[in-house]
């Protein structure tokens, strides 16, 4: 499973291949907002540009998806490693900042600390489901073996 890691948090949330980063983040009691969305945000349409993310480090290229038109236009001014995290998949691990626009206390300090950790690089489909007749394309699990890990279970 790929690893978000939020280091204004320093929390470590795993997710799916292929989740919306604002819906793992607000599922996992992230708070993404400053004070603006918190008064209102647009839900996630891309609309309202107050779910800005950092991203400080991936696991490799692709890990996130590619920026959508609307990040194009919107995040014209701003850093060119913020996201909008509603607009956003990750699809490998990565090491995001929220609310980036607000500063950290020690920030250097507490990245490179979070960087000094491995982030683990996850798989890159779906886990398998075992006796899940419908999934023709993992003979694998037709024959009780299950999927290999990375090792770094947990
Ligand atoms: S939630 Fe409004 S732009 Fe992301």
């Amino acid at each position: 499973m790929p690893v978000i890691r939020f280091v204004r948090e320093g929390r470590d949330v795993e997710c799916y291949p292929g989740e919306n980063l604002r819906e793992v983040a607000l599922r996992e009691g992230v708070e993404l907002y400053g004070l603006k969305g918190k008064l209102g945000n647009c839900g996630g349409c891309g609309q309202c540009i107050t779910c800005f993310v950092a991203v400080e480090a991936e696991s490799g290229p692709g890990s996130l998806s590619p920026r959508t038109a609307v990040e194009e236009q919107k995040l014209r001014r701003r850093p060119e490693g913020w996201r909008l995290a509603c607009q956003t998949l990750v699809q490998q691990s990565v090491m995001v900042l929220t609310r980036p626009q607000l500063g950290l206390a020690d920030g250097e300090q507490r990245i490179a600390a979070a960087k000094a950790q491995p982030l683990a690089a996850g798989p890159t489909a779906w886990p398998v489901v075992e006796g899940d007749a419908d999934d023709a394309d993992a003979p694998e699990a037709a024959d009780g073996n299950e999927t290999a890990t990375s090792g770094e279970a947990g």
